[in-house]
């Protein structure tokens, strides 16, 4: 079973991708040195469905890279909504703001730059929904920082927590231990209900009990 092929014939009978978020990873995978962190037409997607679905009104995304699920998510927010996004690397600006500006979000999304470890302790108020898709072995210090501001019932999501299948590999190199590790801590929690999906490079839903 090629697990490319089924992607493609999934996102073949997803909501068609639109023209600007189909630019935005035109332009991603041209301009920019490690394309594939952009969330993609399938994953993209089925954030956009867990924001309308969940009803959330005000999220935070820890990782923008280009604004592929930036733009996913905030399209799916009400007129009311609020999404705040951290991102380390200043140089993905000129793409990410120009496709929010195209968007039509820049009024519902807000773009912090800088380390998302020192910009998470400033950001105040209360999230629906957590999307942390940064550096990985920061995972669980993001995870602990933000989860007092999430309500009961909002959604946490964690990307990469398969991390391209190291996890099942018998000895696992530091990084993916730490990822093991976090994933193994986090289905035992109490105060959560998880769920882990093997969608692209893995991605984990928590629901705050
Ligand atoms: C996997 S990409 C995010 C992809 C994006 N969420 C999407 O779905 O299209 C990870 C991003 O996190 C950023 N990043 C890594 N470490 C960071 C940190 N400490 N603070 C802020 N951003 C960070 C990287 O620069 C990169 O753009």
């Amino acid at each position: 079973m090629d697990l490319d092929l089924l992607t493609t014939y999934c996102e073949g009978l997803c909501i068609p991708q639109s023209a600007l978020l189909k630019e935005l990873e035109r332009e991603t995978n041209l301009k920019t040195l490690n394309p594939r962190m952009l969330s993609g037409h399938l994953q993209g997607t089925l954030l956009h469905m867990l924001v309308k679905i969940h009803g959330s009104k005000r999220i935070l995304e820890i990782g923008t890279f280009t604004g592929y699920a930036t733009i996913s998510m905030a399209s799916a927010l009400p007129d009311d909504g609020e999404l705040i996004t951290l991102e380390a690397n200043e140089e993905l600006e000129f793409i990410s703001s120009k496709y929010f500006q195209k968007a039509e979000l820049q009024d519902i999304i807000t773009q912090h730059f800088g380390d998302a470890k020192a910009l998470i302790k400033t950001i105040e108020g209360i999230f629906d929904l957590v999307f942390i898709d940064a550096g990985k072995k920061d995972n669980e210090f993001y995870f602990e920082q933000i989860l007092p501001q999430v309500r009961s019932g909002g959604l946490i999501l964690v990307d990469n927590v398969l991390w391209s299948g190291k996890v099942l590999d018998e000895s696992m190199d530091n990084h993916t231990q730490i990822i093991h590790d976090f994933n193994v801590k986090m289905s035992r929690d109490p105060r959560l209900e998880s769920l882990y999906l093997p969608l692209r490079d893995g991605l984990a839903l928590f629901r705050k009990k």
